[in-house]
This record gives C-alpha cells, structure tokens and sequence, in this order.
C-alpha cells in the first residue's frame, strides 16, 4: 500500500485499517523527520503548543530496549523518550505497538500513541491521547524501509529548495513567501526562511497529506489551507493570513515546487 492509497482514505476507513491490523514487530533504527512521522503529525502539535522553538526532528526507535527517543534539537539529541511495548489498544483493546510517554519524560507525560503494522515495513497509528484540538486528525504513519533506501531518502530530504527561474508564477510566489509573515514560521532550506514554529516545507511536496492526514497534499488542499487553515482542520495553528487571491495562487505554485 502506498501512501497514494493511503490518503485517498477517509477517517473512519483508516480506523478499520487500523482496527483489522496485527501490531507487527516493533520498528528499529534511527529515522529523521517523516520517514518515522509525517510532519505536522500529533508530536508538531505538541511542539507547537508547549515548546515553541523545537524542531521537527524524528524519532529513533530501540527495539532491543524497548525505547524510543525524539529527537528535539533545543534540547540536544535524544531530549524526550518514550517506552515502546506491546499492549491492548484503547481503540479496541486488542494488541498494538504502544508508544508511552508517561513514566519516562515530564513535558510529554500525558501522551501515548498506538501503531499498528498495516503491511510489511508500514505502520498505522493514532494518539491515543487528547493532546489539542484536532484530537481526531493526527494521523501517524510509520515507514520501515531497507538502509540504503533510507539513506537516499535521508539525503534528499537535506537538499536545500531548487532555484527557480525568476519569471515565473513560482518564482513570484517565493516573493510572496519570503516577503509575508510565512517565513516567521516555516523553514525552507535555501532560503532566509528558517521560522520554526511551523513544519520546514523545503520538501513539502514529498508528503502524502497536509496538517497530519487531515487533507491530501494536493494543489486544491493548499489553496484552502493557505486561505485559512480552518477550512481543513479547526483549530489549527497556523492562522489565516486574508491573503489577496492573486498572491495566493502565486503562493501555491511555489508551494508546489517544494519537492
Ligand atoms: C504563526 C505561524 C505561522 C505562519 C505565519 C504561517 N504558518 Fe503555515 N503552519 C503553521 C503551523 C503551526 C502549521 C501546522 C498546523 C497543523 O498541522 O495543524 C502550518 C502548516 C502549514 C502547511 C502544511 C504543512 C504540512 O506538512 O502539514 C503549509 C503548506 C503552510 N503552513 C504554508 C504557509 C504559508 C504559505 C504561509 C504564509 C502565507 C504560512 N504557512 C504562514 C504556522 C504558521
């Protein structure tokens, strides 16, 4: 299954998912950023509200002991760990891969989340925790993959944002990016946009879904998000910017080179 497949689902059908799914083996192994969680996933939900300058790092999962750590750069490497163990899901009380944060770190104690292994090397999850607004909409996807693929995968994710030619509409666009208050939030490496409130979006075309599942990462879905977060997610963070809609086409386009 693809995340193509996996964004046309609705809710409701990636909770059967989840629900029909054995726990699978507990992921190992280092990974950064969406590899490991799409960003803007329940954790940039929780960066966001409590611990407004982290980053959107990754996680790196333990399986030997049971451990995993989130990567969290303001406070050095390894900041906030979790324990991982099989256990009855809160959903439907069969087993699932249980990620607990409540006897190992004080800022996150109140959250747990579940995964499940829906196919080989792909894993399903949901916060099991009321931790925001959007409680319902952070969806967790988990990507096991070979290390040499990974590895490209790493590397690609640390290209800066291409240059683009300056007539057009995108080139625009990054006017408009750079220019308005999207640079005091959102990083884009290549740029002097390094805001870190919001999810770096230097590669922002290569995720599935927009806001944590709530939406498909697709040229209508930005629009809407852009024009007011609210549209897609209530609640949401990011606030709506009243931008002219002619600057706000620019803006998509540009958004859509982020690859
Ligand atoms: C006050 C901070 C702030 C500003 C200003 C801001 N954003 Fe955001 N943005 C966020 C936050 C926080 C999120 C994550 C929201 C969520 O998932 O609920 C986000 C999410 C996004 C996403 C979805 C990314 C993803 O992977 O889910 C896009 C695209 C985006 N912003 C574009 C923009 C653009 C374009 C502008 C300027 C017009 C802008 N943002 C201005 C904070 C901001």
């Amino acid at each position: 299954m693809t995340f193509d497949d996996l964004k046309a689902k609705s809710q409701a059908e990636l909770d059967e998912l989840f629900k029909a799914s054995p726990a699978g083996p507990i992921p190992n192994g280092d990974a950064q950023g969406q590899a490991i969680v799409c960003p803007g996933s329940f954790w940039s939900r929780l960066i966001a509200r409590f611990v407004h300058a982290l980053a959107w790092q990754g996680k790196v999962f333990d399986a030997e002991h049971g451990v995993l750590r989130n990567r969290i750069s303001a406070f050095g490497l390894n900041a906030i760990v979790a324990t991982v163990y099989k256990g009855p899901s809160w959903l439907d009380q069969k087993e699932c891969i249980v990620i607990d944060y409540s006897k190992t770190s004080t800022v996150a104690q109140w959250i747990r989340d579940e995964i499940r292994e829906i196919e080989p090397g792909t894993y399903l999850g949901a916060c099991a925790e009321y931790c925001g607004t959007q409680h319902t909409l952070m969806l967790l996807r988990i990507v096991a993959e070979p290390p040499d693929q990974f590895a490209r995968w790493v590397e690609q994710q640390r290209q800066a944002a291409a240059e683009l030619p300056s007539d057009s509409v995108a080139a625009a666009g990054r006017r408009v990016f750079l220019g308005t208050v999207c640079m005091t939030c959102h990083t884009v490496a290549g740029t002097d946009a390094k805001g870190r409130l919001g999810p770096d979006l230097t590669h922002l075309m290569s995720r599935a879904t927009i806001g944590a599942g709530a939406a498909p990462n697709t040229r209508e879905s930005l629009l809407s998000w852009v024009r007011n977060p609210d549209n897609l997610k209530h609640g949401s963070l990011m606030p709506a910017m009243q931008i002219d809609e002619k600057y706000l086409h620019q803006l998509v386009e540009y958004l859509l080179t982020l690859r």
